[in-house]
C-alpha cells in the first residue's frame, strides 16, 4: 500500500508542474463505485497529507455505502493524476452532506476546490437536494474561509440542533457522521438553488 501510495506521488511529481498548472486541465469527475478502486490509494494519500493530522480515513471510511455517495462525489484529476476529492452523500429527501475533502497541498489556491464543490452543487441540483451541509473545525481556518467564498452559511443555534438532531434520526449507522456538540466544529450549509440562480450552471457539465 505505502509503495503504491509512493507511486501516485512520483506521478504528481513527474507529470506536472505547479507553476504552470491551468485549471483548464482539471477534468472533474462523479467518484463511483468503480473508479474509486483505481484511484482509492491517491485518494487515501491526499488525505493523509490533508487531514491525517485531524482523523485518518481509511479505505473502509471511503468505500462506505451511503446514499447517493457515487453520483454526488467528485475527483479532481490533472492529466488523469487525482489531485483533489470531495466525499458527498444524500441524508434526506433533499439534503445532502459533504464529509471529506481535499485538495493535494501543491494544488491548492488555484481553484480546484472550488470547482470540485461547484460540480458536487451541480449534481445536487440535478439530483433534486436543496440544501447542502458540512462541518469545519473551527481551527482550520484556511478551510472556513474557503466554505465561506463560495457562499456557505454558518449555522446559528437553531440551524444546528434541527441539523444534529435530523441526522441523529436518519443516520444512527452512518460512521461518517460524529455527533459532536463540544463546539469545535462550525457547521454550514448552503441552499442549492440560491448557488445555482448565482451562477449559470449550464456552463457546468457534470460527468
Ligand atoms: C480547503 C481546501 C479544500 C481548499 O481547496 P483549494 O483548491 O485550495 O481552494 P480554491 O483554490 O478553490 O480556493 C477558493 C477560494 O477559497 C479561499 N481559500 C482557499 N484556501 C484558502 C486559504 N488557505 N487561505 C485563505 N483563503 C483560502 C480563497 O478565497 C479562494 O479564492 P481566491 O483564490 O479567489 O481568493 C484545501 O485548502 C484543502 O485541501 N485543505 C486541507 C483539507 C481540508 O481542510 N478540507 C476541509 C475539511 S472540512
Amino acid at each position: 500500500m505505502n509503495a503504491e501510495r509512493d507511486k501516485n506521488m512520483r506521478q504528481i511529481d513527474k507529470k506536472t508542474d505547479v507553476d504552470t498548472l491551468n485549471v483548464k486541465d482539471i477534468t472533474i469527475r462523479s467518484l463511483d463505485e468503480y473508479n474509486i478502486m483505481k484511484c482509492i490509494d491517491s485518494i487515501l494519500a491526499i488525505d493523509n497529507l490533508s487531514l491525517g493530522h485531524y482523523r485518518f480515513w481509511y479505505k473502509e471510511n471511503f468505500f462506505l455505502e451511503l446514499p447517493r455517495k457515487w453520483v454526488l462525489s467528485k475527483i479532481a484529476l490533472l492529466n488523469n493524476v487525482l489531485v483533489g476529492y470531495c466525499i458527498v452523500s444524500a441524508y434526506a429527501t433533499n439534503k445532502a452532506h459533504i464529509h471529506r475533502m481535499s485538495v493535494h497541498p501543491r494544488f491548492r489556491m488555484k481553484g480546484i476546490g472550488e470547482m470540485l464543490i461547484q460540480h458536487a452543487l451541480v449534481e445536487a441540483f440535478h439530483e433534486m437536494v436543496a440544501e447542502i451541509t458540512l462541518e469545519s473545525l473551527c481551527d482550520n481556518p484556511a478551510a472556513n474561509i474557503f466554505y465561506e467564498k463560495l457562499g456557505f452559511k454558518e449555522l446559528g443555534e437553531g440551524g444546528v440542533n434541527r441539523y444534529l438532531f435530523e441526522k441523529d434520526k436518519l443516520s444512527k449507522s452512518n460512521k461518517y457522521y460524529v455527533i459532536n456538540n463540544k463546539g469545535n466544529r462550525r457547521v454550514f450549509s448552503i441552499k442549492v438553488n440560491n448557488f445555482t440562480n448565482k451562477n449559470s450552471i449550464n456552463k457546468i457539465e457534470v460527468t
